[in-house]
């Protein structure tokens, strides 16, 4: 996909499709409808005229070359009102007008830049929008649907004194690319998508972006004391890994003042590659969405690839420890007690509580290799899909800086998040007869309580926790976005240490 902006007037716009975003009660006496209108010799103030169009969210109409526009259609697209716009709602205006065009032999299209956001901030918005929009699920479809992807993409703005957006086009792409890829990895079924085969796909990536890429087996995971991973693993005949990434800075990367920085930002994402449960085994309905459950280590990967790209001045870490949750005769039973590689003892008192084992290995293991500060994405507890749904993840953690640093780069791509109360009491829930701690509460509180038994492993380092369990998945098709994985975490985790980076 092929992704510019440009400074151009109207006239010289000549791609297959114009897309002009169009704010409620705009009019085409002034501005830049005034300008279409007079290139289009009054076809814009006709569609005025007939009352079919008036820039309400998600209208539009389509004109076809009038007078002296040189773009075979004009779109204008209902924005809804100027003052309610964001980042997320043109997201989904690009989104909707891209999955609305594709159908129709187009292979340009160009979009205007409009005001009511910063230009960088609507440039990225666009390109997220448009190439998300673009991707499909039906990766295993014999004969996919007639729908061409639209190839190039112009941000079009005839300002004289318009930006450079260079910059902001190429993080846009980075980001789109990063969730692109962290939706297919979430798609994968479980067959395909092993911890095996998520480990080759992280190496993959690691080569042809330029990350350090290691993956521990079962049994440097046993002699490293990651007991708490392994018993996630051990009903499975696949072998669990743990999967690192690392992006170390060059000299020029370092920003503003060319100094090193100190700090090792951990990246950790729960891979759960098929989670049935275990012993404690769920219900057969939609058992099947479980393939999911390494949402957040797909969200991890593809934060690391945009990382990759971006190139913040900071060290990076991206950990995923990766297995498969299933029954056995060998697997790990309601009330085992399990040593995690932090040496701290886990009583497991349901065996579907299992992220939260294999994460507490996976900090426990960042923590080793000198992080400084982390951040984890899982798809943890349904409790947090009851509580805020698909519209907003949980964020709860023991540095504001962070969470605040998240909460903003999520509110920028539209992955917004809440955040959750992390008061010390929750942790009296996890208490363990025998062990240091067990691995459930009881039903209360259950978002909370999970993120107090990671709290457990994060040895006091500044760290932050995103529960995406009721935002990694659509349930159905949005007009923007075909259903099924988001990536969601990835453009939260890559834009919190890029900004981080950038503000040091
Ligand atoms: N992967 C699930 C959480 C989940 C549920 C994610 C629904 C997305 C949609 C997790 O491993 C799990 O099963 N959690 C249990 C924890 C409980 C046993 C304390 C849950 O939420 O029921
Ligand atoms: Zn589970
Ligand atoms: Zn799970």
């Amino acid at each position: 996909m092929k992704i510019t902006a440009s400074r151009r007037s109207f006239e010289d716009v000549n791609e297959d499709v114009f897309i002009v975003p169009v704010f409620e009660g705009e009019t085409p006496d002034e501005g830049a409808l005034a300008r279409l209108n007079h290139i289009t010799d009054g076809a814009v103030a006709s569609v005025f005229d007939s009352g079919e169009f008036n820039g309400k969210r998600d209208r539009w109409v389509l004109l076809y070359k009038t007078g002296a526009l040189r773009a075979q259609r004009l779109m204008l697209y209902g924005a809804g009102r100027f003052d309610d716009a964001n980042p997320f709602g043109l997201q989904r205006l690009a989104g909707t007008a891209v999955r609305m065009l594709r159908s129709r032999a187009i292979s340009s299209a160009a979009f205007l830049l409009r005001d009511r956001l910063e230009p960088e901030t609507s440039a990225r918005a666009i390109i997220e929008g448009w190439a998300l929009g673009q991707e499909d699920t039906d990766l295993y479809k014999s004969q996919t649907e007639d729908t061409r992807p639209i190839e190039s993409l112009d941000l079009v703005s005839d300002a004289p004194d318009a930006p450079d957006l260079s910059r902001a086009v190429s993080v846009g792409i980075a980001m789109a690319e990063a969730t692109n890829f962290a939706r297919r990895l979430g798609n994968e079924p479980g067959n395909m998508m092993t911890p095996i085969e998520l480990a080759r796909q992280a190496e993959a990536m690691a080569a042809r972006e330029g990350l350090a890429f290691e993956a521990f087996d079962e049994e440097e995971l046993k002699s490293m004391g990651c007991g708490a991973l392994l018993a996630v693993s051990r009903g499975s005949d696949e072998p669990a890994r743990m999967i690192v990434l690392s992006h170390e800075p060059e000299k020029e990367d370092f920003f503003p003042q060319g100094e090193a920085s100190q700090e090792l930002i951990a990246l950790v994402g729960k891979g759960i590659t098929f989670d049935s449960g275990g012993i404690s085994i769920k219900p057969a309905a939609k058992m099947d969405e479980m393939k999911f459950d390494m949402g957040g280590g797909a969200a991890v990967i593809g934060a690391m690839q945009a990382i990759a790209r971006i190139k913040p001045g900071v060290r990076v870490l991206g950990v995923v420890p990766a297995a498969e949750n299933l029954p056995s005769g060998k697997a790990v039973k309601p009330g085992d007690v399990v040593r995690s590689l932090s040496g701290k003892t886990i009583e497991v008192l349901n065996t579907d509580a299992e992220g939260r084992l294999a994460l507490a290995d996976a900090l426990a293991y960042a923590v080793g290799r000198g992080a400084t500060h982390m951040v984890d994405a899982a798809t943890l507890t349904g409790a947090c899909a009851i509580a805020l749904g698909a519209v907003r993840a949980a964020v709860m953690g023991t540095d504001q800086r962070i969470i605040d640093g998240l909460i903003q780069a999520g509110e920028l791509s539209g992955e917004r998040l809440w955040q959750m109360p992390f008061d010390s009491k929750y942790a009296d829930f996890i208490k363990s007869d025998i062990a240091d701690v067990k691995n459930v509460g009881n039903r209360k509180a259950g978002t909370v309580t999970a993120g107090m038994f990671l709290k457990t492993f994060t040895n006091g380092l500044p760290w932050a926790h995103l529960d995406i369990a009721g935002t990694a998945w659509l349930e159905e098709e949005k007009p923007y976005m075909s259903k099924g994985a988001t990536g969601f975490g990835t453009r939260a985790m890559a834009g919190f240490v890029i900004d981080r980076a950038a503000r040091r």
